[in-house]
């Protein structure tokens, strides 16, 4: 039976489409960079689900409890007694987003003479926590991934095979640390399968290698499990979230997905007090005191909050079936879709729309322009402008896919939305002749896709 959005609005942000000719002007002063627009420019904004969602009337009414003590917070040990029960993880440290938890253990983990962290697909700004802190960031996705149109059900798998064997070759005392990211942000936002997280997680064991869970999508996680994965059925999302975080030694969280807040991370160590030690005292210089490191006592009781709310299985569903049907909408169409749909997007592969263009024209990026053209709807490129530059050889357009990433803030938009999202990607599919490539007339030395310039390739 069809399922409505479990909740009702009780307050709302208007939002305007600007007529086409505006909208032109708009993109082309943005320098055809959708990251360069205002946000009042734009009347869907699919660019990321982080820190973008709506929190609840309890967060809300959260926000006016907060305990502003810079020592001591009440909401810090909400916060904390929230993520342990969650979690299993003894030690807790709030830190201002994803990558502050991120720039605090990685150095303490990239030490003595290793030089490699292994992971499922690293998200970037992890990849580059690890370079920062002088270390390799190398992935083994199980391949699957990287076939679109095959219907694998865990394609954020570690290929275990590939993992174990660059350990033998390696030598385990190079390696720092293995990743494992739930749900896989880079191939599509893909679960990771319980039996593959153990599997990671007993390879750890094996060579004495810590294992980081970065959970920023963890319920999405859970509960793809619940839906694919044998035996889990009939389990709760907080039985399978806590069986996931069993399978690691710490977390990185970036708490603007699955934390259902705008702003706030967490980092989290199950029982290795030496490990926690060392990210406590970098947490002070980097972040704040470790009772709020870079939140206020506000922000942690949304979060506190927000951490209940996403395990329950009727939101779930809903955000995950949203998604779904914004997917299913495009591939009846014949839009080719990574597929599975992922938890928190829907991934197209422009490199299959626009097969000819070359991937220094960037596909995926042009496809975005000429989407916010044709809708005002802003999304994002995962592909060969986002991968950037050999750093050695400076050789460009060498990404495996060329993806558009429609990202699905959460409980933010509604099924109609869905409905004009998937008729503006059709309406660009059925004109792609028409979609013009970019070429840099400014290019950034490093990430480079957020402030780069373009001019239309004619
Ligand atoms: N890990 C994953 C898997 C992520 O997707 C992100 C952020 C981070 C870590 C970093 O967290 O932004 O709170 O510092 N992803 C966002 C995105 C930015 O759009 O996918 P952060």
């Amino acid at each position: 039976m069809y399922q409505p959005e479990p909740f009702k609005i009780k307050m709302v942000e208007p939002i305007t489409l600007l007529a086409r000719p505006e909208r032109e002007k708009c993109i082309a002063q943005a320098g055809y960079n959708p990251f360069l627009l205002r946000s009042e420019q734009v009347y869907i904004d699919l660019l990321t689900d982080s820190g973008t969602g709506a929190m609840s009337d309890r967060q809300w009414a959260g926000l006016m409890l907060g305990d502003e003590a810079y020592a001591g917070s009440r909401n810090f040990y909400h916060l904390e007694e929230t993520v342990q029960s969650i979690t299993g993880y003894r030690y807790v440290l709030p830190t201002h987003q994803g990558r502050g938890a991120e720039q605090i253990i990685f150095p303490h983990l990239v030490r003595g003479g290793k030089k490699y962290v292994l992971g499922n697909m690293h998200f970037d700004t992890t990849k580059a926590h690890i370079e920062l802190a002088g270390a390799r960031a190398v992935n083994f996705i199980t391949p699957e991934a990287l076939d679109t149109t095959t219907d694998y059900p865990f394609k954020g798998n570690f290929d275990l095979e590939a993992l174990e064997r660059f350990i033998l070759e390696h030598g385990a005392e190079t390696i720092a640390a293995i990743v494992t990211t739930v749900t896989c942000n880079s191939v599509g936002g893909q679960p990771v399968s319980l039996a593959n997280m153990r599997g990671a997680y007993a390879l750890g064991q094996k060579y004495k290698i810590p294992v980081i869970i970065d959970s920023a999508r963890f319920a999405e996680n859970a509960y793809f499990i619940k839906q694919r994965e044998e035996g889990y059925a009939q389990r709760s999302i907080l039985e399978i979230v806590t069986e996931m975080f069993s399978c690691g030694d710490a977390l990185t969280m970036s708490a603007k997905k699955d934390g259902l807040v705008n702003i706030g991370g967490i980092l989290a160590v199950k029982e290795d007090e030496e490990l926690f030690r060392a990210c406590q005292a970098l947490v002070v210089p980097y972040e704040g005191f470790p009772t709020y490191g870079g939140l206020a006592g506000r922000d942690m009781e949304a979060l506190a909050i927000g951490l209940k709310e996403v395990v329950q299985e009727e939101y779930l569903r809903q955000r995950i079936g949203q998604v779904e049907f914004l997917g299913r909408q495009l591939q009846q169409a014949g839009v080719p879709v990574q597929s599975p749909v992922g938890g928190h997007a829907v991934f197209v592969d422009v490199g299959r729309i626009l097969p000819e263009m070359p991937k220094t024209q960037y596909p995926a990026h042009a496809f975005a322009v000429a989407l916010y053209i044709e809708s005002g709807i802003r999304a994002v490129e995962i592909g060969s402008l986002l991968y950037g530059r050999d750093p050695q050889t400076g050789e460009d357009g060498l990404a495996e896919l060329e993806l558009l990433r429609l990202t699905i803030p959460r409980r933010t938009y509604t099924d109609n939305h869905m409905r004009y999202i998937a008729d503006a990607v059709i309406r660009v599919c059925e004109q792609k002749e028409k979609i013009k490539g970019v070429a840099f007339e400014y290019e950034p030395p490093i990430l480079r896709h957020f402030t780069a310039r373009f001019r239309l390739v004619d």
